[in-house]
């Protein structure tokens, strides 16, 4: 069987871990794209890894390139091209700068491998996610964002922390666009099989939720020069391996939503299986009046980013 492909546009921090745990997982050869003023770090990054497969010991091939055409034939795409926030920024702030990179990335992309599993890390999220659909002319099984897996992965490790439990027991749902106003499901949330509500007393899970909330925020803080790049790399290879494995996983992604949760033609934050075929179904349930409501909320602020792309 032929290896696989992964395609990773932007050779930058988040880029850089991509590629790695691409690497050490073997899901395949990976090759890291930047623009040509960056060619230099994504060569430098592909032959530094290369070199550390012999100690780490993956077979995994990386290569860096600034030319679209070496992307010829990649299964699977994952973009953190853009720039990240800086302290005080949102993501919506990033909106104009990315859009441009964006524009170009997901023309390029519609020419050398239209039909790759494309993967969205670039940030204002969720409208970005709707660009390269809308740019790329890609199906809506095939185009993703990478968000929801990384809220819940924040919301889990604030429980786990808090409970003093191992973080494997935790179960957690966090839903909605990756801005402010995203919805952790805490009704859902368990520890063990048990409801966190009765682990953890409401004013403290509050806090937990606005700490989740802020999350991406939290570490730009602290960075100073940029946001996070660990997480959201591990959460988009969780994505590329459920896709490339056929593993059926439920995975809260950004998805194109038709009606589901109440919400018409809009990328949006919900649980879906991914597999083979890429978003295979969107998985619903009842939610509550209040959950509604905050999913009302964060769907407009989406909406609204969205329709600021003017696609
Ligand atoms: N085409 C391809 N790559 C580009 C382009 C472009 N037109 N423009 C910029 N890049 C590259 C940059 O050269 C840089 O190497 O994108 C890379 C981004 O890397 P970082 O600045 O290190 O940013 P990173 O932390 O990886 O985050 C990237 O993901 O989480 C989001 O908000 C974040 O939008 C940001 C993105």
């Amino acid at each position: 069987m032929a290896r696989k492909k992964i395609a990773l546009v932007g050779a930058g921090q988040i880029g850089g871990n991509l590629a790695l745990l691409a690497a050490q997982k073997e899901l395949g050869d990976v090759i890291l794209f930047d623009i040509p003023a960056a060619e230099g770090l994504a060569k430098g990054k592909a032959l530094d890894m290369q070199q550390m497969s012999t100690i780490e010991r993956y077979d995994s091939v990386l290569t860096g390139s600034s030319n679209y055409d070496d992307l010829k034939g990649a299964d699977v795409v994952i973009i953190t091209a853009g720039i990240p926030r800086k302290p005080g920024m949102s993501r919506e702030d990033l909106l104009d700068t990315n859009l441009k990179i964006m524009t170009n990335v997901a023309n390029e992309l519609k020419r050398v491998c239209p039909d790759a599993f494309m993967i969205n890390i670039a940030n204002p999220l969720d409208a970005m996610v709707y660009a390269l659909k809308k740019i790329t002319g890609g199906t809506k099984q095939k185009i993703v964002g990478m968000s929801g897996i990384l809220d819940t992965a924040r919301f889990k490790s604030f429980i786990s922390s808090e409970l003093n439990v191992s973080m494997k027991d935790v179960t957690a749902l966090v839903l909605g666009g990756h801005g402010d106003d995203m919805v952790p499901i805490t009704r859902l949330t368990t520890v063990g099989g048990v409801p966190v509500n009765e682990l953890i007393k409401k004013d403290k899970l509050d806090a937990i939720v606005d700490r989740t909330r802020k999350g991406g925020a939290e570490l730009v803080g602290l960075y100073k020069t940029g946001s996070a790049y660990f997480a959201p790399a591990a959460a988009a290879i969780e994505m590329a391996e459920a896709y490339l494995k056929d593993q059926r996983r439920i995975i809260p992604v950004c998805t194109w939503l038709e009606g589901e949760f109440g919400i018409n033609e809009l990328y949006f934050g919900v649980p879906a299986v991914i597999g083979a075929n890429g978003v295979e179904k969107v998985v619903t349930f009842e939610l509550t009046a209040d959950e509604k409501a905050m999913m009302e909320k964060s769907a407009a602020s989406v909406r609204k980013t969205a329709a600021e792309t003017k696609l």
